[in-house]
């Protein structure tokens, strides 16, 4: 049952210390701080020449956020979405490893680009939610996310349970695994509950709800949050939503930014990154645009802010996770103020099994 929350979707969302406990249970070591994940086949850490990730929606930028994650590691790595792998026509050798990150196990797309990879001789790994689905079945190896079952059509905590499993991931193939991030890593689930504890989504989205369009950006690892942002907006609200990375506003969707246009601006990483944002976030509120900045710095955004959803501060890998949260609270109160079907928006099915 929903455990007395109104919607499964919230419930989920208020289960994702849990998940991202269970996704590092017995895989971080913090005595010799390592990260043990023996699903990961030494074949695939020898031969992490070149990663190619496939996946599709709320999977697909997770994975992007792992691609980037991969590349600062010193593993070259790009995003696919699936269906699209096929007719792109990537190169694949005997050393490219193909990761599928889908968390039902069971979405044709990816379950078709895995079968093409492995076709083309590359070693194939499954990062799935589900223990047996077709995609764990296809690949060589398997990681599960371990997040539970997640009912809501809309995909949350199998969002968090990925990121920080992806993460972990990247540090089994590169070299050297840095402390802080092992103990920011053990520290998620209690910082992810910080936010559940303390979030203002509600109140913002009460201010925000009458809005023409929403828009999300970011940069780096924020960059793919943005877009998951827009996506869950656009899906349990049906307001049309758009996530861009910040720096791209000015090449075209300014046009479209107005005072009823609200953008939320996702201020973390380093402080170049922020910086940068701050200047495009500087571009749109001149333009009358409400500004909520996704901080953990409320101070250092104050002159651009309208709303403010702060988060609390962690490495910098594991940030996107805890603004995520945020994001996925800002839609949900607002498709509840809408009084849509949160759990079963229109047109969409939990898991899609036709290309
Ligand atoms: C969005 C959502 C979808 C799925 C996508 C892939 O909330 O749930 O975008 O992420 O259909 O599903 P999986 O991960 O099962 O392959």
């Amino acid at each position: 049952g929903k455990s007395g929350y109104d919607h499964y979707m919230l419930k989920e969302i208020y289960e994702q210390p849990q998940a991202v406990r269970q996704a590092t249970r017995g895989r971080v070591s913090e005595l010799d701080g390592s990260i043990e994940l023996s699903a990961v086949p030494e074949s695939i850490r020898r031969e992490a020449e070149r990663v190619q990730f496939v996946g599709c929606g709320t999977s697909y930028y997770a994975m992007s956020y792992a691609a980037s994650l991969f590349r600062e590691r010193g593993i070259p790595a790009a995003a696919f979405v699936a269906s699209e792998y096929e007719t792109e026509r990537v190169p694949i050798t005997e050393d490219t490893i193909v990761i599928g990150v889908t968390q039902s196990g069971e979405t044709a797309d990816t379950l078709s680009a895995l079968r093409d990879a492995n076709g083309a001789g590359a070693t194939t790994l499954a990062v799935t939610n589900v223990v047996g689905s077709s995609a764990a079945r296809e690949c060589d190896a398997a990681v599960y996310i371990r997040a539970g079952p997640e009912i809501s059509v809309a995909a949350t905590k199998s969002f968090a349970s990925q990121l920080a499993t992806l993460s972990m991931i990247a540090s089994v193939l590169a070299d050297g695994i840095e402390r802080p991030f092992l103990e920011a890593i053990r520290d998620l689930p209690a910082q992810i509950q910080r936010v559940l504890d303390h979030s203002n989504a509600r109140e913002v989205a009460e201010e925000m709800v009458d809005s023409d369009a929403y828009f999300f950006v970011g940069r780096q690892y924020q960059h793919p949050v943005a877009l998951e942002g827009a996506l869950k907006m656009k899906e349990i609200t049906y307001e049309h939503a758009e996530g861009f990375p910040a720096g791209e506003l000015k090449h075209g969707p300014l046009a479209l930014v107005t005072e009823r246009t609200p953008v939320v601006a996702l201020l973390t990483g380093t402080d170049a990154v922020v910086e940068k944002t701050l200047g495009n976030v500087k571009e749109v509120e001149a333009r009358g645009a409400p500004v909520v900045a996704v901080t953990d710095d409320p101070d250092g955004v104050d002159h651009v802010a309208d709303h403010v959803l702060e988060v609390p501060d962690t490495h910098r890998y594991l940030e996107p996770v805890l603004t995520n949260v945020q994001l996925q609270l800002l839609a949900y109160w607002t498709a509840n103020l809408l009084d849509r079907p949160i759990d079963k928006p229109r047109n969409l099915a939990k898991s899609v099994t036709v290309e």
